[in-house]
């Protein structure tokens, strides 16, 4: 048997070991891999490798994709999605296992429902926005990242007693500017579930700095608005409360994204990518690997596609509860 394995839209750390697992299982079971480069582009420009047991040494430890990744316009029209369905038949690819967040299993739901074609994904987004899984892989890395990276701006906000907005991803889900700010500890999480005005913001901060605080810590969703935008509302605000409250911006943006995945990551990728071959072997089609139930089983794709996954705003509390 012969499949295709791709990685799409944002990279995500974890995304080589879900690759590195899949290659090995496949090995395992006579199965022929084939890799497309940068994603579904790679389908559509015939750029493609063999994979095979050696090709995936050493690449567990590694950020991004050995693949690369690519958002390909070109998909979303009927005529180009056709040119990529025949080029797989013509390939002798039956399956194919695409990496990726919610873009990615949209595409996976047209090979579904437009082609002959087979299809497994597999989760690789930092956003974890995917409904009907609990996690995804990335998720774990960006979250560290983050955290590592705003306790070091503490330390600099401690030194200079500042206000500081920290823009983080996520795109229009808030969990993970949410786990950022409950794990270092910031005092304010700015998501678009949970929208204040920049008058109660600049009130809080007030109150935070009456109490005793020496820095504040805003934790911003790059969906909420970006941090330039707030900076430019917020400031003034500050200073009619203290001429002296000073406000700076940081935007970490695509450092999220990369880097050595955490061990957690490394095993959901592994677990992910030897899961998906035995969903091949045991010709299950149209299903993505998820977790539920804090277990790594097959979700439906077309559940995933027609959902939206919504936030607990119980964490929101729990945050403002413990920020004081
Ligand atoms: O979906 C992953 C993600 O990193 C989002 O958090 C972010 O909004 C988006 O991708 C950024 O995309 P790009 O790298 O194409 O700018």
């Amino acid at each position: 048997m012969r499949i295709g394995i791709l990685t799409s839209g944002g990279d995500s750390p974890g995304m080589n070991a879900a690759i590195r697992a899949a290659v090995r299982s496949a090995k395992d079971k006579n199965i022929q891999v084939i890799g497309f480069i940068q994603g579904l582009k790679g389908i559509l420009d015939n750029k493609f490798i063999e994979l095979d047991d050696r090709s995936v040494s050493g690449i567990i430890e590694k950020g991004g994709t050995i693949l690369q990744s690519s958002r390909e316009p070109r998909f979303l029209q009927y005529e180009y999605r056709k040119l990529a369905y025949e080029r797989l038949n013509s390939m002798g690819i039956e399956w194919l296992i695409i990496i990726g967040g919610n873009g990615s299993l949209k595409a996976a739901h047209k090979f579904l429902t437009e082609s002959s074609i087979k299809v497994v994904g597999i989760t690789g987004t930092i956003d974890n926005d995917i409904y009907g899984t609990e996690y995804t892989l990335g998720y774990d890395t960006a979250l560290n990242t983050a955290t590592e990276a705003i306790d070091k701006i503490r330390d600099t906000a401690f030194s200079f007693g500042r206000i500081f907005i920290v823009e983080v991803m996520g795109r229009d889900y808030g969990l993970l500017p949410l786990d950022i700010a409950l794990a270092t500890g910031s005092e304010l999480v700015l998501i678009p579930e949970y929208r204040i005005s920049p008058n109660v913001i600049a009130q809080k901060v007030h109150m935070y700095k009456t109490k005793g605080k020496k820095h504040v810590i805003i934790v911003l969703s790059e969906g909420y608005c970006s941090a330039f935008e707030l900076e430019k509302e917020l400031s003034p605000l500050l200073k009619q409360y203290n001429p002296e409250y000073e406000l700076r911006i940081c935007v970490l943006g695509h450092i999220q994204r990369g880097g050595s995945p955490t061990a957690y990551d490394r095993i959901f990728g592994t677990l992910s990518g030897q899961k998906s071959i035995e969903l091949i072997t045991s010709n299950k089609n149209g299903y993505f690997i998820g977790l539920k139930d804090n277990k790594i089983q097959p979700i439906e794709i077309e559940l995933a596609v027609r959902n939206k996954k919504t936030l607990e705003h119980k964490l929101i509390s729990t945050l403002e509860e413990i920020s004081i």
